[in-house]
This record gives C-alpha cells, sequence and structure tokens, in this order.
C-alpha cells in the first residue's frame, strides 16, 4: 500500500509512504548535497542518486560517521565547509539519507548553510520515520547534552522507503514500534492494537498503513504546534526516563528501548498519580520489544538526570501524563512519588 500525508505548514509539504519510493525522488534543486553515514551510504545512496540525476540534478555524496556521535558541532562545521567548497548556492538542497542522527544533523547544516536552503529526508529506520524526519527539529548534540543546539527547519517533502526496513535488525525495527506505539497512546488506540498484532515487522502486511496513521499523529500534533509552545512537548511521553537511561547508560540502551522502558515508568506514575492504569498496556509493548536488560540503576543520578530534562523549569521536572489513552497531560510529579514509582518500576524489572 501507499499513502501521501500532506503536513498542513506554511510551506505545506508531502510525506510519501511506499515501498521503493527511493528509486522515484524527483526535487527541483539542480544542486543537490545527499548526507549520509558511512554504513547507510553503500546501500541506498547508489539508488537515490540515480533517482536525483534523472530527475536532472547534479549530486554530491557527503559521508558523515555512523550514529550519534556524528552530531557534534565540528561535523556540523566540517559539512558546511564542504558545501561552501563545493560552491552551493541559496536555490541548492540538501537530503539527509538515513536514520534519525542523520537527519537531524542533514537538517541543521541545511537550516544554517545561508541562513537556510531546502531540506528533504529519506529516513531509513523506523524510528527516523515515524519521529525524527517528521516536524522540522533539528539539531546536535553538546557535551552537556542531547539536542541543545538547533534549529526548527521544515524539510519540503519526506520519501519513506519501507523497503528499507527490511534491512533492518528485528530490535532496530522494534525501537522504531515503541514511538508508534506511544502515538497510539497519545491519540490512536487502534495503532497500539496494530503494533501488538503477532510479528508486526518490516514485511507485515499492515507496516505502510500502521506507518501511516502513528505519522498522521505526529504530523496533527506539528501542525497545531509547530515550535512546541505546549502540545508537542506531549510527543515526549516517556522520553523523561528515556533520557535518562540512554545518558546514564553511555547509550547502551538504544533510545527506542529507552522509551519502551519510559512509557511504562510514566504509566505507573499516571497510575500513582490516580489516573487511569495503563500500565498493562505498556507492560504488554515490552513483552513485544523485548528490549536489553538495563543494569543495576541508581535512583539518585536517574533522578538527576530526570532533572535536567528539557521539560523541567525553575520548579522542577514536569512529565507527560495520560490521564487516560488520548488524554495526555503535563504535570510535575511530587519527588516522593517519583521514587515510590521508581521502586514499583524496579519490582516489575524483577518480577
Ligand atoms: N521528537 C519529538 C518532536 O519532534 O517533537
Amino acid at each position: 500500500m501507499e499513502f501521501d500525508l500532506t503536513v498542513h505548514l506554511n510551506p505545506a509539504y508531502r510525506i510519501r509512504i511506499a515501498r521503493g519510493t527511493l528509486q522515484q525522488v524527483r526535487i527541483p534543486e539542480k544542486q543537490v548535497v545527499v548526507i549520509a553515514d558511512s554504513q547507510i551510504a553503500p546501500l541506498y545512496a547508489p539508488a537515490l542518486i540515480a533517482s536525483l540525476e534523472q530527475g536532472g540534478s547534479s549530486v554530491y555524496l557527503l559521508t558523515i560517521p555512523a550514529g550519534e556521535v556524528a552530531k557534534t558541532l565540528a561535523i556540523h562545521a566540517q559539512l558546511l565547509s564542504q558545501l561552501a567548497q563545493l560552491g552551493l548556492t541559496r536555490d541548492s538542497a540538501v537530503v539527509a539519507l538515513g536514520g534519525g542522527a542523520t537527519s537531524d544533523l542533514a537538517g541543521y547544516v541545511a537550516a544554517s548553510y545561508l541562513r537556510g536552503i531546502a531540506f528533504y529526508v529519506c529516513p531509513t529506520t523506523l524510528l527516523a520515520m515515524v519521529d525524527a524526519s517528521v516536524g522540522g527539529k533539528t539539531g546536535v548534540n553538546l557535551p552537556e547534552g542531547k539536542n541543545l543546539v538547533g534549529a526548527f527547519h521544515q524539510p519540503k517533502a519526506v520519501f519513506m522507503d519501507t523497503n528499507t526496513l527490511e534491512s533492518l535488525p528485528l530490535r532496530t525495527f522494534r525501537e522504531g514500534a515503541a514511538e508508534l506505539f506511544k502515538h497510539g497512546l497519545l491519540a490512536n488506540p487502534q495503532l497500539c492494537a496494530a503494533v501488538l498484532e503477532t510479528g508486526f515487522n518490516a514485511t507485515h502486511s499492515n507496516l505502510e498503513q500502521t506507518l501511516a496513521s502513528g505519522v498522521q499523529v505526529k504530523i496533527d500534533i506539528v501542525e497545531r504546534d509547530p515550535t512546541e509552545q505546549n502540545e508537542r512537548a506531549y510527543l515526549n511521553f516517556g522520553h523523561t526516563l528515556a533520557h535518562a537511561l540512554e545518558a546514564i547508560t553511555h547509550h547502551a540502551v538504544p533510545h527506542g528501548e529507552a522509551v519502551g522502558y519510559g512509557m511504562h515508568y510514566a504509566a505507573l506514575l499516571g497510575k500513582n498519580m490516580g489516573y487511569t492504569d495503563l500500565s498493562p498496556q505498556t507492560k504488554a509493548f515490552l513483552e513485544y520489544q523485548r528490549p536489553m536488560p538495563l543494569p543495576e540503576l541508581n535512583w539518585v543520578s536517574v533522578r538527576d538526570f530526570m532533572a535536567r530534562d528539557k521539560k523541567a523549569d525553575n520548579a522542577g521536572v514536569r512529565f507527560v501524563l495520560l490521564e487516560a489513552i488520548g488524554k495526555p497531560k503535563l504535570e510535575r510529579v511530587p519527588e516522593a512519588v517519583l521514587e515510590q514509582t521508581w521502586a514499583g518500576f524496579l519490582a516489575f524489572l524483577a518480577a
């Protein structure tokens, strides 16, 4: 199945979800830089470049290291210099090919070069398709924290080729499923059921439909709140603990698995704050996802990392809680409840 979704911002842009769409990428810009990491480039850059060239573009490929390590100001500066050396003008474009780290970095290059040039995304992981490639958040990390430098720079189009998901290890695919499940809890319970369906993987007949429904949840939120003044923060459901787990384990726990754990902790928090108990659902997701076991964690360091969350203000950390499925809210949770819930979370892990 094929889907064409539209993000109604000014200007609007299209998200194409289809098998083989990398072979049909046509854009109007004549000078194009494709940015891909060293693992993804050999797999998919030849097909993308051939299709851009068939459309009349001259294409240069720039490769970056794989993973979050590439999201530095140093690599950002290096890419900007490469664009300048290639003589790229304001009417040229950057195309990100790969996962979320690549589109974050490449998007920030596009946002900052000549104060902003055209940007396109070809995500190749489920995580990037559901989350990073939609909504225009771009940026790099600082030693002090993740995504502390960046810009909102919406893409001109997103091309999701679901064939690329077939080369992902199942574990990596299931990382992306965490964001789909999260979108289900935020706005579409049928999506939760679709993710938990037996055999939900890259070849599942329902993949494109499920992906389109998940992406639509994000589109709806981004359209209402493109620069995260309020509602867009709901997309951080499960991410406050997730970011702490990633930081403490130096990314040994990958993002999607940290989000799986983080959603369960947030569901237990909601229950302890008197809201609908959604922990059976988040537990079912963890049973589907089968994340790596967590190492022993010290509550004080978890709490301190959570306190650095971007949703924190002078009065402390705020969590995205769910009063019920489809009813998210941002709420400050008393320290005693955070700690008591942590004890419940550890008991769940030990069971
Ligand atoms: N990843 C959350 C957002 O795009 O707002």
